[in-house]
Order: C-alpha cells, then sequence, then structure tokens
C-alpha cells in the first residue's frame, strides 16, 4: 500500500513512476542505555515500524532532485553530483547527500545523479532517529540502484560518519545502528566498543512499547550533547591517570567509586557515574529479560531516567513530567525517556489494561503542567531498511 502511495508521489513530482523503486528504512527507540554509546557501553535499542519512505530513479544526467512529502512548502530541490562537498545542501538534503558524500569518500561514485521523493511517518523531531532513518534508507537506495557492495552494518557505520563529518553531530552509533540492523520483534543488545551484538527477542505478554512524545523544541540538543560528551571525555582522561582504562564502559560501579576522586569537578564526576552505572544498568536489563523478569527491567528503565535526571541533567521539565506522571499509574512497568534528551520522547512498557488510563492521565497531567498537549502512540518492533 505505501509502495503504491510513494509511486503516485513520485508521479506527481516527477511525471510518471516508470522504473521507480521504492525503499523503506525504520525509525528507532532505545530501551536502555542512554548516552553510553560515545562512552564504550552497551545499547538496547530497536528499530520501529514507523520510518522513512523513498521512491528513487537513476537519471541520464548528474542532477540530483530531492522532494520530501512532508516539506511541500521546500518543492523540489536541485543540486548535482559536483556539488557534494559539505556545507553545500539546503535543509533536510543534508542527510541524503551527506550519505552520498560519505559513499564518494569511500570509493564508491554515484556514475549518475537521481531522483529522490521522501515520506517519513516518524513524529517530526520527536527523537526517534528520523535522521538517522533517511540516512540509512539512502544507504539502500544507492546500495541497490548503483549495485554498491556494502553491508547493513556498513550502512550504519557510513550513516554515523556522515552524520559526524556532514552535519557536524557528534553522535555515538547507536541510532544508525539499530536502524540498519533492525529485526521484528527483537531489541539489539549491542556494545559499542567492539560492535558485537546480539538479537534479544521482545515478547511482552500482555504489555506494549508506549511512546509519549513531549512536542517541546529541541533547540539546544546538538550544542548540549557535544557539551556532554566532551565532558566525558575529559572525566575519562582524569580517571586515566589512576587506572588503565579505554573508556568508561569498562569500569564496574565499585571500580568507579574507588576512583572517582580522580575527577576533579563535581559536575564531571555526575556524568561519568551516569555513564557507568548507565552501562552496568543496560547489562542487567538485559539479563532481566532473559530471565523473564520483566517488572525489574521496567524498574532499571525508571532508575535509567532518575540518572539522566539526575546526574546527566538531559531530561528537563517534560521529559521528567512525562516519567513521573507514568511512574504514578498502576500497569505501567516502567518509563523512562530515550534518545539524547532536551524534550523528544519518553519510551514506557505498559501493560495493555493500563494504556487507556495512561494515555489520558499522563497526557492531562501533561497538559496543565506544560500547558500543550504530548502525543502518545502504541509502537510495533519492525525490520532494518527494504525494498518494498
Ligand atoms: C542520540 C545520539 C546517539 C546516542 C543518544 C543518547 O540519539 O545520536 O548516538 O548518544 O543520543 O543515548
Amino acid at each position: 500500500m505505501m509502495k503504491q502511495q510513494m509511486l503516485e508521489h513520485f508521479t506527481k513530482v516527477f511525471g510518471d513512476a516508470e522504473g521507480v523503486e521504492v525503499f523503506f528504512a525504520p525509525g528507532r527507540v532505545n530501551l536502555i542505555g542512554e548516552h553510553t554509546d560515545y562512552n564504550g557501553g552497551h545499547v538496547f535499542p530497536c528499530a520501529l515500524t514507523i520510518g522513512t519512505y523513498g521512491a528513487a530513479r537513476k537519471r541520464a544526467d548528474r542532477k540530483l532532485r530531492f522532494y520530501s512529502v512532508n516539506f511541500p512548502q521546500s518543492g523540489v530541490i536541485e543540486s548535482s553530483l559536483d556539488e557534494l562537498e559539505p556545507g553545500r545542501a539546503i535543509g533536510w538534503t543534508s542527510y541524503p547527500k551527506g550519505i552520498m558524500w560519505a559513499f564518494a569518500g569511500r570509493g564508491m561514485e554515484m556514475d549518475c545523479g537521481l531522483d529522490l521523493v521522501i515520506f517519513g511517518n516518524i513524529p517530526n523531531g520527536s527523537g526517534l532517529s528520523s535522521s538517522a532513518s533517511v540516512e540509512v534508507l539512502t544507504g539502500a537506495v544507492l546500495r541497490a540502484l548503483y549495485g554498491f557492495g556494502v553491508s547493513n552494518q556498513d550502512l550504519a557505520l557510513i550513516g554515523q560518519y556522515a552524520e559526524n563529518h556532514y552535519n557536524g553531530v557528534n553522535c555515538g552509533i547507536m541510532d544508525q545502528f539499530a536502524v540498519a540492523m533492525g529485526k521484528k520483534d527483537n531489541a539489539i543488545f549491542l556494545d559499542t566498543n567492539t560492535l558485537n551484538y546480539e538479537y534479544a527477542p521482545i515478547a511482552l505478554e500482555g504489555a506494549k512499547i508506549v511512546i509519549a512524545c513531549s512536542n517541546k523544541k529541541r533547540g539546544l540538543a546538538d550544542s548540549k550533547y557535544n557539551e556532554r560528551r566532551s565532558e566525558c571525555e575529559q572525566a575519562l582522561a582524569e580517571l586515566q591517570k589512576v587506572c588503565g582504562i579505554k573508556t568508561l564502559g569498562d569500569l564496574t560501579e565499585e571500580q568507579f567509586e574507588q576512583y572517582k576522586d580522580a575527577v576533579k569537578s563535581p559536575v564531571r564526576q555526575r556524568r561519568a557515574r551516569h555513564a557507568v552505572y548507565e552501562n552496568r544498568r543496560t547489562l542487567r536489563a538485559v539479563e532481566a529479560l532473559k530471565n523473564n523478569e520483566i517488572a525489574l527491567f521496567g524498574q532499571l528503565m525508571n532508575d535509567s531516567h532518575v540518572s539522566l535526571r539526575d546526574d546527566y541533567e538531559v531530561t528537563g521539565i517534560e521529559l521528567d513530567t512525562l516519567a513521573e506522571e507514568a511512574w504514578k499509574i498502576e500497569g505501567v512497568i516502567g518509563s523512562r525517556m530515550t534518545g539524547a534528551g532536551f524534550g523528544g520522547c519518553t519510551v514506557s512498557i505498559v501493560k495493555d489494561e493500563a494504556i487507556d488510563a495512561f494515555i489520558e492521565k499522563v497526557g492531562k497531567a501533561y497538559k496543565d503542567k506544560i500547558g500543550y498537549a504530548a502525543d502518545f502512540y502504541v509502537v510495533e518492533i519492525g525490520d532494518g531498511p527494504q525494498m518494498l
């Protein structure tokens, strides 16, 4: 159905849909393991069944033409293969162009241009990785249409590279990896230090994953994100003077308590404490899930939020309200902010019979306190990139 719709969009914008291929790449939600991926820790995200669709066709010349159904006011954005260097993209086209640039940098140069129409059904600016979704989607398009020999894991690495070096966001590997390596009904237990990973089935009998979107504009997200990263790097350098670690993820809680005074500022100490404890929490959460201890998994999600609120300071009143109101409701197994923070979403595991009350009560308390509404989505775990 979506394939047909995308072909119709393509026809409307570019005249006909002869020879057009349609692709999909998911968004992602992280269940636990937040702000650990650039600290050599573990993460536990999953791909969603919502994401980005793309209809694409090669051209005979070197032109690139982009159109987003989500931003019709931008119209068709034209560029060319000779304008791929950083700094020349307009708006959202910096994501597909960053990928084309990164492919070319690895010796995979497109020999002709492309027309691309995309449509995303991930809520806007929600922290569910719409940008990683567009990046991996573009990688899947280039792989299929130009015959580039890259794996899904390569698509994740190329996506992160483009985000870091083309778009200037110093993100870790989690988002692109979750999007590129997604597997239906499974979360991905990833060691970001080695990229070793394991799929863990999420069989939530009688419960669902519910996302609450704060609708807060994430204005400062990128600069604050980079600031947290450098605070952790500094803390690591201080700790390395007293113990032989490569990343904060190498430390147990006990080791951290033993060495923490090497970190001279109290703020940096709290940042490092979050990174260490959150990593250990993620290991325990995955273990709990394997043992079918879902209540413990939920408690660890709640603890994760508290640590992100108090030690890492990336939540804010909007995400705190969503999580703290959720904790009050019977049938909520766990609730926490997900993604970078500073706005965006919470992820909650909610028993089926409590979902309506959850949406109503959290929604009302949020609107009363914050002044505008949150949006709620009951989501499903889906597969990675596909050609439809
Ligand atoms: C953003 C980044 C990820 C990760 C999360 C926080 O989503 O893109 O790499 O650091 O924030 O866990």
